[in-house]
């Protein structure tokens, strides 16, 4: 945002950029609606894209792209070996992040599974500030398992602490301490994707990383979203506020010994790499890119791709053009508070979250609070969101629910792509769904995959809610 004194005094910010090619919209019916979410199994993952009105599922690889993103993209070399684009990738994430070497692959969870391959043996154990879904496959597929140590504010929807992405640093220390051989690594998400979209402190990733180095383990930081991470320390933690978006990224990734992040995110392209500075990690890691993702300098991505996210990593930092979505974001979560809403505060990045457990008081855990939310949100304004509860955790070894400590619906904001009109519009579907909350029943299960099933699982709304539910959006508010 571009950020100046308004005549009254106060701060004034003003987006950095125009908008300049445009998608059109449209709104399906009630009628449509209901059929296209019983035909995707209550499971807006499953819904067509032309069914959707509101496209909130995700940020990942929706994000809108710059002028220069597309030019890159135009000029950039399409050779399967040496070419030229990887190599202005290579000196952009030398000079951005501070990494000697780059490993492209075709997205987040590639670099997962790499790093899992690599790092993880049976037995593993990985402590991390919190889980991702795909982060948890990968190091469970390798036969390791997670440690969940956020402080604890983090499971708190109320709290207003400002970096409640923040690792537990008395825990980490006696995980250190009573597990040292078992643990392959320590990871960061900055931000935590399935705790709201909350930020880690520059204080605390440099006490982890103090600790590491104690204990001889590595540091591994997803940055995926640590655009907005940045952006949070920049304006919340003390001593940042003057330091640019570049500076605080250098130290942020400084403490880390390998940093992996999804570019269908913060670099707004579709594609993902690993940087590190430790030649040994390196050729651990790098042996295992030609059998899994391609050649080392396109692993898995289109070159096109490639390019634009060089650009992006740079735009990252740019100050003038960062931060819009997190007003908006700011601004739906203030105001739903204001009208008791429960949502996930304080504000974050990547969307707004509702606690769905206090949205649907009414439903057991065994029904599937959040999945009930995300169709009925859908059903009520054609806005699409993501189950981030039980349904996107898998069973046991035993075949027991695992319940997370926190079941949330996600209404993400992609970069530069929603406005304040859009904005207005689901506050009011939420207001209205949150008045009319006791027609939605639950959720079961028709077909459940055995893993990952939040993706292709499909279930039915119990007692035929959704149809009432319909009814009584049509007699109040019409047709649309
Ligand atoms: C924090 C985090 N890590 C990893 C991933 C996986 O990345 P991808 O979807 O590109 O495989 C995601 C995806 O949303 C994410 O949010």
């Amino acid at each position: 945002m571009i950020v100046v004194k308004s005549r009254s005094g106060e701060l004034l910010r003003v987006e950095g950029f125009r908008i300049r090619v445009f998608e059109k919209l449209s709104l399906p019916s009630i009628g449509e609606r209901l059929r296209a979410i019983r035909e995707a199994g209550w499971n807006t993952f499953l819904l067509k894209a032309d069914s959707v009105f509101l496209d909130m599922l995700t940020d990942s690889g929706v994000n809108a792209m710059s002028d220069r993103q597309l030019a890159a993209m135009i000029t950039a070399q399409d050779a399967y070996a040496g070419g030229r684009s990887f190599y202005e990738l290579a000196s952009v994430v030398e000079d951005l992040m501070g990494f000697k070497y780059v490993i492209p692959v075709h997205q987040g969870r590639a670099a997962e599974h790499l790093l899992a391959k690599t790092l993880v043996r049976e037995g593993s154990v990985v402590p991390m500030n919190y889980h991702f879904t795909t982060t948890k496959a990968h190091i469970e597929l390798a036969g390791g398992e997670i440690l969940e140590i956020p402080v604890r504010e983090a499971l708190d929807r109320r709290s207003m602490h400002p970096f409640k992405g923040d690792m537990d640093v008395a825990k980490l220390e006696e995980a250190l301490r009573k597990l040292k051989d078992r643990i392959a690594y320590v990871r960061i998400e900055a931000v935590a994707n399935l705790l709201g979209g909350q930020p880690v402190s520059m204080a605390n990733i440099k006490h982890v990383r103090e600790l590491c180095e104690k204990h001889g383990v590595p540091l591994v930081v997803d940055a995926s979203m640590i655009d907005w991470n940045i952006y949070f320390i920049k304006e919340r933690e003390p001593g940042y506020g003057s330091k640019s978006l570049k500076d605080i990224l250098r130290e942020f990734l400084s403490y880390a010994d390998i940093v992996y992040m999804s570019a269908r995110k913060a670099p707004s392209v579709r594609g993902g790499l690993i940087a590190t500075n430790s030649r040994e990690f390196y050729e651990k890691l790098v042996v295992h890119l030609p059998v899994y993702e391609g050649f080392l300098t396109y692993g898995g991505m289109s070159v096109k791709e490639l390019a634009a996210m060089a650009v992006g990593l740079a735009e990252m930092v740019d100050e003038s053009l960062i931060g819009s979505e997190l007003g908006l974001i700011s601004y739906v979560v203030e105001e739903l508070d204001r009208k008791g809403v429960p949502v996930v505060l304080p504000p974050g990045g990547l969307g707004v979250h509702l606690d769905a457990l206090e949205f649907l008081p009414h439903l057991p855990r065994t029904s599937y609070p959040a999945g009930s939310l995300a169709s009925a949100l859908y059903l009520v304004s054609g806005i699409r969101s993501m189950e981030r509860g039980a349904l996107s955790m898998d069973r046991d070894k035993y075949g027991r629910e695992i319940y997370p400590d926190i079941e949330l619906v996600r209404i993400a904001f992609p970069r530069k792509t929603y406005l304040r009109s859009h904005a207005d519009y689901l506050i009011d579907r939420i207001l209205w769904l949150y008045e009319h909350r006791d027609y939605v029943k639950g959720l079961h299960w028709l077909y459940e995959p055995p893993i990952l099933r939040f993706f292709l699982g499909r279930l039915e709304d119990v007692e035929n809610w959704g149809e009432r539910l319909a009814e009584a959006y049509r007699r109040e508010l019409g047709e649309y």
